[in-house]
């Protein structure tokens, strides 16, 4: 991490470095070759999020990245050498604590095992759909969304065809919401929510009167409101709840750069109607439901396994310095390679469903039956 100015990261943030590791694997710790990395918004988001690049995270569970010290997040590799009890040489392992580097060596009290039939051998699925997206997706839907099989709810998800919008949206209908509106920044992606991710119906926010559609596409008020991006659009949508209904507090991407406290405050207008109505707003934060976490991830994996979290391809162009300019990656995950090209992926002007970095391809470190994208 080298200094920035506020704004969008660029590739002149990072700095990539040789360095040597120690020859020896201390008692306790693992020696391991990562696979994936995850380039979160709550990391280096795309469009002005960069939460752990201030001083200020804005979230007391994030810790800001130190100047000239190695960025960290969500990883996956594979264990090189262990002296730990836990783990053996060949076992894949996963953590929120994992360094951008091809080779670390982390305390094993960092690392959990993961089982890689559990999501047909794609591995990168344990840092999207069946990791922190998916635990996020599914726990803020049962922790918050008082979701109740035949009830007829209708639940609407901003920030729709985002990672976690676009696994909530399927999660609502499987934990019993009878319609799933979306909400999204581009007709494409309106037509994906619909045709390939089970949504009922979804609103492109940039284009047209979104209270009035709204209004059309629910016709008998919100019941729960997944809300990823808070803002004008929750406003919107916090105005048609009905009585007695939940908001799920995911996240509030629309005011990440603002200088307001989080949650943000609801204008008054808007809070007059969540007290009278009397919605629920609690905040969640997925890393509080930590104990349900085992338990959580194989109801994902077995949501993916019987084709019930929806796995597509979709093919983004990505930018000239990325290796393969074209790449083909199913869950609509981004994936780039090389540790160099993580930098310039986070200046990326696409909007990602997902993002995870390949750092090696070398397949020989694979245990059989796994595979890259
Ligand atoms: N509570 C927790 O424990 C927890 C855990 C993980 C993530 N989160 C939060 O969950 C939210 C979603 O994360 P993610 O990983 O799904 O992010 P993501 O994949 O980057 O998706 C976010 C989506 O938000 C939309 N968006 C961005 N800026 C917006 C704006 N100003 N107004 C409206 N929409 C905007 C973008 O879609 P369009 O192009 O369609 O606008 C984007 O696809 C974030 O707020 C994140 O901080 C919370």
């Amino acid at each position: 991490m080298i200094l920035g100015k506020n704004g969008v990261p660029v590739a002149e943030n990072f700095r990539l470095e040789q360095s040597t590791i120690p020859d020896t694997v201390q008692e306790g710790q693992v020696r391991l070759r990562t696979l994936y990395l995850s380039v979160d918004p709550y990391m280096v988001g795309l469009v002005f999020q960069r939460c752990r690049m201030n001083e200020d995270t804005g979230s007391d569970y994030l810790l800001p990245w130190q100047l000239s010290e190695v960025a960290d997040g969500g990883g996956i590799g594979v264990v090189e050498e262990s002296k730990h009890n836990n783990f053996a040489k060949g076992d894949i392992v996963t953590s929120f604590n994992w360094p951008w580097q091809t080779i670390a060596i982390l305390d094993g009290s960092l690392l959990q095992k993961v089982v890689p039939e559990l999501v047909n051998g794609r591995l990168s699925y344990f840092l999207g759909a069946a990791g922190l997206t998916g635990l996020t997706a599914l726990l803020g839907i049962r922790e918050k969304g008082h979701v109740t099989v035949g009830a007829n709810q209708t639940m609407v998800v901003s920030g729709a065809a985002g990672a976690c919008g676009s696994l909530a949206g399927q999660i609502g209908h499987l934990e019993g919401c009878s319609r799933i509106v979306g909400i999204a920044g581009t007709d494409e992606k309106c037509s994906i929510l619909v045709s390939e991710m089970g949504f009922d119906a979804a609103i492109n926010y940039k284009k047209g009167n979104v209270a009035q559609q709204l209004r059309e596409l629910c016709p008998g008020g919100v019941d729960v409101y997944f809300d990823n991006v808070g803002g004008d659009i929750s406003d919107t949508v916090i105005s048609q709840m009905n009585q007695n209904s939940h908001i799920i507090l995911c996240g509030q991407i629309s005011q990440y750069n603002k200088d307001v406290p989080y949650p943000p405050p609801l204008p008054p207008d808007i809070e007059k109607i969540q007290k009278e109505r009397n919605i629920t707003r609690e905040r969640f934060l997925v890393l509080n439901y930590m104990d349900k976490q085992e338990a959580s991830i194989l109801q994902l994996c077995q949501w993916i396994q019987e084709g019930k979290l929806k796995v597509g391809i979709f093919t983004f162009n990505l930018c000239p310095l990325i290796l393969s300019p074209q790449i083909r990656v199913p869950v609509r995950e981004t994936v780039v390679e090389g540790l160099a090209n993580i930098g310039d992926k986070s200046n990326q002007k696409l909007n990602f469903y997902n993002s995870a970095s390949v750092i090696s391809k070398d397949t020989s470190v694979l245990p059989s039956g796994t595979s890259f994208q």
